[in-house]
């Protein structure tokens, strides 16, 4: 199969681009607190333009449901973008209707219309198409480069799509090419890091990775529910009792396939996750009761750090404690400073574990940072997500 691209799309001059984003990002106090995902879009964004397109951008921000709820407004991601991007963004009031109509029908070569927060309308995570051929009607062609959301079925991702020449933006390209090279042809060893609080939101990538790795270092929360399924006591840690079954199935395949699995040595406990809780650390296998694991401990950093330093492909996704109070971010800290020195091809995904990135000023030492949470992983799982099989063509 052939992801189509915007090379496909031939001359553009003139004509106006329908580009779907996904500026799905951190708002606080009403400003865009993190704009990787604004930046990401660039190359697309830059290289439309300088083609002679108009374009009429848009993406969902927050989950609405398709009510209007001011502080989801896009108004604060235009700005960002008019800044990012050096020339005016106009931020239309809303996603469908006669005056956004008006509005890109007036739109000049090398001008840029953002419409509002298609989740606002009931229609786009419908998949409806009356919805769709409102947004069709607004321009010539395009492109999608909204990978974050490219799990998802909504109107403006794949209805759309179906509706206009299609292709996809350079993010979009880049992000398929760099995690198709992870699922399909990883250069060995390739370890895996995965934290975050559920292991229920990373089962399906937990057990497609056992297939491919040859390590799997498990840190946050999560790592209390495979040491409870082992019989360790965890305090009153994070755990869901309801995937031991799953979690005892993915060890068991790890085994089977001589794929190591690096649990949590020791832990930083406290009774609660409080910037003033008083916390000590222990041994993973001795957490009193009534404290819980809230970050891995310096021991388990230079454990990982030792099986990161060999590798020659990392995938990175969670968080390894409760990065955001300071004094539980010792592990993550050292986790993503141990893949920023290891020699490896390094990829890093979800939202916790790039905020983390950036805090510690490292994004230039990874090899790329992916703008897609859930997406990501299920594309590593060898999902077929909608945005993309939408978009390719051929056998
Ligand atoms: C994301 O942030 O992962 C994407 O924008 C998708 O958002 P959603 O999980 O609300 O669909």
């Amino acid at each position: 199969m052939r992801l189509r691209t915007i090379d496909d799309l031939g001359d553009l001059a003139g004509r106006r681009v329908f580009v779907r984003v996904d500026f799905n990002v951190p708002l606080i106090g009403g400003e865009v607190a993190d704009d990787l995902r604004i930046r990401a879009t660039l190359p697309t964004i830059t290289e439309l333009l300088e083609r002679g397109a108009g374009l009429v951008l848009a993406s969902h921000l927050g989950r609405p449901k398709g009510e209007v709820v001011d502080d989801r407004r896009m108004a604060p991601v235009a700005r960002r973008l008019e800044e990012l991007l050096g020339r005016p963004v106009e931020a239309l009031e809303e996603v469908v209707g006669e005056a956004v109509e008006a509005a890109c029908s007036s739109l000049r070569p090398g001008e840029v219309a953002l419409l509002e927060n298609l989740r606002f309308d009931r229609g786009e995570e419908a998949n409806d198409s009356v919805f769709a051929d409102r947004l069709a009607a607004l321009a010539d062609a395009y492109v999608d480069d909204a990978f974050g959301a490219s799990h998802r079925a909504p109107a403006s991702v794949v209805a759309l799509a179906e509706r206009l020449p299609a292709a996809a933006g350079r993010l979009l390209q880049r992000e398929v090419e760099v995690l198709g090279r992870l699922r399909d042809d990883p250069e060995e060893p390739y370890v895996a890091v995965l934290g975050g609080a559920k292991v229920s939101d990373k089962l399906g990538a937990i057990e497609a990775l056992v297939e491919r790795v040859d390590a799997l270092l498990i840190g946050g929360a999560m790592a209390f529910t495979f040491l409870a399924a082992d019989g360790v006591e965890v305090g009153s840690s994070l755990v869901e009792p309801e995937r031991f079954d799953e979690v005892r199935r993915a060890r068991k395949l790890a085994d089977e396939r001589g794929v190591l699995i690096q649990l949590p040595e020791d832990v930083v406990v406290a009774p609660e996750a409080s910037l003033d809780a008083r916390r000590g650390t222990v041994r993973a296998t001795e957490i009193p009761r009534g404290q819980m694991g809230l970050d891995i401990g310096p021991r388990t950093v230079e454990e990982f750090a030792r099986t990161l330093a060999d590798a020659r492909t990392i995938l990175w996704n969670g968080p390894m404690g409760v990065f955001e109070l300071e004094p539980f971010s010792a592990g993550t800290r050292g986790v993503a400073r141990a893949i920023a020195a290891a020699p490896a091809f390094s990829v890093v995904g979800g939202g916790d574990s790039l905020a983390a990135v950036r805090k510690e000023e490292l994004e230039g030492a990874f090899d790329h940072l992916s703008t897609g949470g859930g997406a990501s992983l299920e594309f590593l799982e060898g999902r077929e997500l909608p945005g993309i099989a939408v978009l390719e063509e051929g056998p």
